[in-house]
């Protein structure tokens, strides 16, 4: 029997024996659930800023209330999307695989919300508030500017900034994964900003078949199948062939 016509039968093949499994998404996949993609992000008040001009320490310190007011509009702006067909797809396949790694450069939570399990948020989390200092789980507050009960340092949204280190331990787990994986997909993202753009390379050096899923193809090298798609409409199909296939 035929599999989807989207899906190259050679790639649900490869998925059916593997046994590890890791995907990396970009904001592409939360783009059907009305979240705009990061580099169309800005529209109204904030359409004259940068994102790279606001998501930094930098900026955050010279105006901390200005960079909060542009967080709680995105926040605002997120709270609205629900999960769509490419995040209930993801988790679907997560029940597929041994060993399932979802990384995730988007902060909206929206997988958590479609029910993924082993997610590495690896840009962090939108809805976070955390201490400039570190201190552990401080209480949120919608102060204009809002401070840590325990120690009077700034909060600052849970988010990774530009020029900023990814966290330690999201780092170390999406290396693991793509190292160990046996095919990795790479899903709406435009594979600009590393180190998250990087694991799909380390993947494919580690002997993973690898696949792109994206309306507009990266172009990247280390891409085995690059499947010309948005997210919402080809991944349910990829989880499709996958099940026919075990059902034959
Ligand atoms: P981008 O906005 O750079 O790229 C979004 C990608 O999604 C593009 O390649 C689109 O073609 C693709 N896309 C759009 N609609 C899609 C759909 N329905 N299905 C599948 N793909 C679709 O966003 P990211 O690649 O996620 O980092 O950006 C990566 C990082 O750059 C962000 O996490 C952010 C930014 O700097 C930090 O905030 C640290």
């Amino acid at each position: 029997m035929q599999g989807s016509t989207a899906i190259p039968e050679a790639l649900t093949e490869a998925l059916r024996a593997a046994r590890r499994v890791c995907v990396l998404t970009g904001a592409g996949v939360s783009a059907e659930s009305g979240v705009p993609t990061f580099r169309e992000a800005q529209t109204g008040l904030w359409e004259k800023y940068r994102p790279e001009s606001l998501a930094t320490m930098e900026a955050f310190l010279a105006d901390p209330a200005f960079v909060w007011k542009w967080y709680r509009w995105r926040r605002e702006l997120v709270a609205k999307s629900r999960p769509n067909a490419g995040h209930i797809a993801l988790t679907e396949l997560e029940r597929c695989f041994d060993e399932f790694t979802l990384v995730t450069q988007n902060v909206d939570r929206l997988h958590r919300a479609g029910g993924s399990q082993n997610i590495v948020e690896f840009h962090g989390d939108l809805f976070a508030d955390i201490c400039i200092a570190g201190c552990a789980d401080p209480a949120a507050n919608d102060d204009e500017i809002p401070y840590c009960n325990h120690c009077g340092n700034l909060l600052r949204p849970g988010v990774v900034w530009f020029g900023e280190a990814i966290p330690q331990q999201a780092l170390y787990r999406s290396s693991e994964a793509a190292e160990r994986c046996d095919v990795m997909l790479c899903v709406g993202t435009s594979s600009q900003v590393y180190p998250a753009a990087g694991l799909s390379g380390l993947a494919r050096r580690s002997g993973a078949v690898t696949a792109e899923i994206n309306p507009e193809p990266t172009g990247g090298p280390e891409f085995n199948f690059v499947i010309a798609g948005q997210s919402g409409l080809i991944l349910p199909e990829l989880v499709a062939s996958l099940k026919q296939s075990s059902d034959e």
